[in-house]
């Protein structure tokens, strides 16, 4: 099973945003829904092994706490295309402002509330997890041992500085792609294409 858990920062966390506007009003829900369909479409499939758990801070002053899980052995619906991805996530944010517990909005896509700093700190205390960093360990010079089984990362804004604290705490071991600063879709390619690499004794 291969995880990423994304932080995200200012999607507006009721769903209350128009998929007209996914990458100024959305607070960059295009990339969002990008890096979710990058972990999970390739050439006429999907990658069933893949869960992505999404962490929503919110944004504005009713800002709440959700979480977003996407299974890849149950999700159906997902297209590769950004505003359809886009609709499948904000349609669960909608349906979960008006309800107080964890439900499948569509088959694979699991909502919820939840209190950010306690979810990502749970699960950064998990064994197998990775913090997908800029400034970390080089992946091509020393791989990750374990193999890593969750990757810890964050939409276009970096994490605040209560996440940052939360997995350094837990003290997650920091994993660069390369020398330059990607777009989160961007290090999502390049882990699996780490790992296919490796599941198929070719690193
Ligand atoms: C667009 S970047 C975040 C913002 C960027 N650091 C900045 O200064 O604006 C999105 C996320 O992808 C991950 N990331 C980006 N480049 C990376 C790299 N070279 N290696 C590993 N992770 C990377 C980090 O988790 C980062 O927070």
């Amino acid at each position: 099973m291969r995880r990423f858990v994304l932080l995200v920062h200012r999607v507006p966390s009721n769903g209350a945003f128009t998929l007209n506007d996914l990458a100024g009003g959305a607070g960059r829900m295009d990339e969002v829904a990008r890096a979710v369909s990058t972990a999970f479409t390739v050439s006429n499939d999907l990658r069933r092994d893949t869960q992505a758990i999404l962490l929503f801070a919110g944004s504005g002053p009713s800002a709440a706490g959700r979480r977003i899980t996407v299974s890849g052995a149950r999700v159906r619906y997902l297209n590769p295309d950004e505003r359809s991805t886009a609709a499948l996530l904000k349609n669960a944010l909608v349906r979960a402002a008006d309800f107080p517990r964890e439900f499948e909005s569509s088959p694979g896509i699991v909502a919820g509330p939840i209190d950010v700093g306690q979810e990502l700190r749970r699960l950064a205390m998990e064994p197998g997890g990775v913090w997908l960093t800029e400034g970390g360990t080089l992946w091509r010079s020393r791989p990750p041992v374990g193999p890593p089984t969750t990757f810890f990362l964050s939409d276009p804004y970096e994490p605040t500085e209560a996440e940052q604290a939360i997995l350094v705490a837990a003290g997650l071991p920091t994993v660069s792609l390369g020398p330059r600063s990607l777009r989160t879709s961007q290090v999502i390619d390049l882990v699996h294409h780490e790992l296919d690499l490796a599941e198929a004794g070719a690193a």
